[in-house]
């Protein structure tokens, strides 16, 4: 048994160069906590040669990252450089030789998991993934390790800490979607182009994930419904806060009927529900299951500082794993249920429309609703002239419902438009 374990790295940028400093700057207590000293041995980056922020001696950056991989003494393996190519071969390849791998690509995770953990499975090795998502919230390992005993019955995640950001900042400040967005890449909250974000792909791979672990099966990034949050107006928030709830773009997983619901969109929550108080681009990810009741998970979603704790977490473990010359945890992956086709899932809607100003509009609308079984639960006007805003929200109601509803409120004569439809969540 040796307390020396080689790790070679994937990518050396935000993430990585923190994990770096973290290993350097706290090396005598992660030996005296987990037994093992780190060395590492080789760094791949796109550029070797530009000089870097790092606690590493000279000499051990390469642009081969597959010499990392095939280098013998490199037990654990560290990918820290995102997206899918080359980062899916490299790390099967390291799994397949038997590597612990430690991850924090979200998108990797959530399109290629089942194969990779089949590769792990395969030879003994283990896959670490406590980073891929919110960041330094510890998630992953709860929901394997804690959590088993429970039947999760839903999860609602705030999971991407750009969006609630803008969001925050067009609630707080009354700003329109394109004001926020330009405050949040000033502040480098985000990205510039911030795609992958906005449009709600990021979150649907940690909602891919989290619903993984939460009811043990295999969900990936193409089974979540997505919408982005661009289409959110300062109307609906104000309207959202006029009723006492609060729009966030939600991760939602639940199980109805024995399937799993997967999505994520922008939703308007009450004003009192434990979600509401995320603000800023702090992450939080809420579970509900029949003994555990409400349970909630919150903190700092991203920043090199809090995912290198995450990932020097799965790097001891990984380490111990390796000292001790055992397997790694297995996570099979396997299909247990149904993705519910997003026409069956269910969820209360907000609903903004401009309608004619005169009697007998709002029975006219409210027949649309009662024509397709969709109950109304509480209705808002407010004249403008010859016009009127009506507001409606209702209850729990079926989105094939609901989108059959809408399109026959738009060949109404007295509504003018649809301005919009939002869903309502972690209220009934
Ligand atoms: N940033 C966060 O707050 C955060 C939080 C949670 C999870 N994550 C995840 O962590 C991973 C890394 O994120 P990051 O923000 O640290 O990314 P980053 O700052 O862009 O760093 C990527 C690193 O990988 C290297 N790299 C990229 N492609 C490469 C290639 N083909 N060959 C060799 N090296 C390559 C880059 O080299 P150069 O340095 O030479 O360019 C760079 O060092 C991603 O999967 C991300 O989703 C990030």
């Amino acid at each position: 048994v040796t307390d020396s374990v080689d790790v070679g790295f994937l990518g050396c940028g935000t993430v990585g160069s923190a994990v770096l400093r973290l290993l350097d700057e706290h090396r005598d207590d992660i030996f005296e906590r987990s037994g093992c000293r780190f060395e590492v041995r080789r760094i791949a980056v796109r550029e070797p040669d530009r000089t870097r922020d790092v606690p590493v001696p000279p000499g051990r950056f390469t642009d081969d990252p597959a010499s990392v991989v095939e280098d013998p003494e490199v037990r654990v393996v560290v990918e820290l450089m995102g997206g899918v190519d080359p980062a899916r071969d490299l790390v099967l390849s390291a799994l397949r030789s038997g590597k612990r791998v430690v991850t924090a690509n979200k998108e990797l995770l959530a399109k290629h998991g089942p194969e990779l953990f089949q590769a792990a499975a395969g030879s003994g090795a283990g896959l670490h993934f406590e980073a891929t998502v919110a960041g330094g919230v510890p998630l992953i390992r709860p929901l394997i390790e804690s959590l088993p005993a429970e039947r999760i019955t839903r999860l609602l995640g705030i999971v991407n800490g750009t969006t609630n950001y803008i969001l925050d900042r067009m609630t707080e400040d009354g700003i329109a979607f394109a004001d926020a967005l330009t405050e949040a890449q000033r502040l480098g909250y985000a990205e510039s182009d911030p795609t992958d974000d906005l449009e709600g792909f990021d979150a649907a791979a940690k909602c891919a994930i989290l619903a993984s672990l939460a009811f043990d099966t295999r969900v990936v990034a193409d089974d979540v419904y997505r919408e982005g949050i661009a289409r959110v107006s300062p109307a609906d928030i104000e309207f959202a806060d006029r009723l006492g709830y609060v729009v966030k773009l939600l991760a939602v997983a639940e199980l109805e009927d024995g399937d799993v619901a997967v999505r994520v969109h922008p939703a308007m929550i009450p004003r009192d529900h434990p979600l509401a108080a995320v603000r800023d681009a702090f992450n939080a990810v809420f579970v509900d299951g029949p003994n555990i009741g409400e349970l909630m998970f919150y903190g700092r979603g991203a920043g090199g500082a809090p995912t290198a704790v995450a990932v020097v977490g799965d790097l001891i473990t990984a380490g111990r794993l390796v000292t001790e010359g055992r397997p790694g945890l297995t996570f099979t992956w396997e299909v247990r249920h149904r993705i519910r086709p997003m026409d069956l899932m269910e969820s209360q809607f907000y609903l903004l429309l401009d309608v004619v100003d005169r009697p007998g509009v709002l029975a006219q609308v409210a027949g649309a609703f009662g024509d397709h079984r969709v109950s109304i639960k509480s209705v808002w006007q407010e004249g403008t002239g010859d016009d009127a805003l009506l507001v409606l929200i209702t209850h729990r109601a079926n989105e094939g419902a609901l989108r059959a509803t809408v399109e026959d409120l738009e060949r109404l004569e007295p509504v003018l438009e649809v301005r919009s439809v939002l869903r309502v969540e972690g209220e009934e």
